[in-house]
């Protein structure tokens, strides 16, 4: 990219000078396990590395004055992963939370976890009930964790307590919005993303946020997750800088 020579300061100046930093970015962290086999290491090293750029990205995210990131961590589709790798992802999950929840508490961060949480395990619901708790009252950024997550999924949730509202006489068909079905969708209260960015190169939307991302801007890096950190976010936010969004409309 053309900033590879400039200092991460003088970077983070630049976006903040060019305006318009998106309001809710959305990641698909991929490349973990590509990472460690670069380096002969187990795919868990990788993960534990990935975990590294979970802590850049929330420290460049608040450093830009980002509102909302939403990560993808775990999807639905990883619950058939070798049983080690999943137990090795949910740990480091409760390590991430017992080492980074009071700090992210007194940074603002107000952590959410968005997913299936009846397919969790007790001590993995625990360490995500302990986060949510512990930053409830952040108000600076707001960090969607997606685990055991996926986008046809939370959509048909959504119909069916739509559907279950109608049925029991609470609300009429006519009343099925954008807004009310955003509304219950588990990113109810986020914006949609204004950009979305996946790792790895890999050119797939992979069950996230489907229909939150209607209209987002989609950047995909070749760089594994691992390797990615604040200069990769911001130099990410440039180049949704100069993009034009045009949400199909004709603007000349
Ligand atoms: C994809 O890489 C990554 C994952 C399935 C897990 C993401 C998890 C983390 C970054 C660490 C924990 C996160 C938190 C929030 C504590 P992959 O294994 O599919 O990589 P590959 O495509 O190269 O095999």
């Amino acid at each position: 990219m053309t900033e590879a020579g400039v200092g991460l300061e003088k970077l983070l100046e630049q976006v903040r000078a060019g305006g318009g930093v998106p309001r809710h970015i959305a990641i698909i962290m991929d490349g973990n396990g590509r990472w460690a086999g670069e380096r002969a290491l187990p795919r868990f090293m990788g993960h534990r590395q990935g975990m590294k750029s979970v802590r850049r990205v929330v420290t460049g995210s608040l450093e830009l004055g980002v509102e909302h990131l939403t990560l993808y961590a775990f999807s639905k589709e990883n619950w058939s992963r070798p049983p080690e790798e999943i137990g090795a992802l949910m740990r480091l999950l409760s390590e991430y939370v017992e080492r980074d929840k009071e700090e992210l508490a007194e940074k603002g961060v107000r952590v959410r976890v968005i997913g299936d949480r009846s397919s969790l395990s007790p001590a993995a619901l625990r360490a995500v009930e302990s986060i949510e708790g512990t930053t409830a009252a952040g108000g600076t950024l707001a960090l969607n964790l997606a685990i055991s997550y996926g986008s046809r999924d939370e959509i048909l949730g959504a119909a069916r307590i739509l559907a279950g509202r109608c049925l029991a006489g609470e609300m009429a068909l006519d009343d099925i919005s954008e807004t009310s079905f955003a509304s219950a969708l588990y990113t109810a209260g986020s914006p949609d993303p204004d950009l979305l960015i996946r790792t790895s190169g890999e050119m797939r939307v992979s069950n996230f946020l489907l229909w939150q991302i209607a209209y987002s801007e989609i950047l995909v890096t070749p760089v594994l997750w691992p390797d990615f950190g604040e200069r990769d976010l911001y130099e990410a936010a440039l180049e949704y800088q100069r993009r034009e969004r045009r949400f199909g409309r004709v603007t000349r």
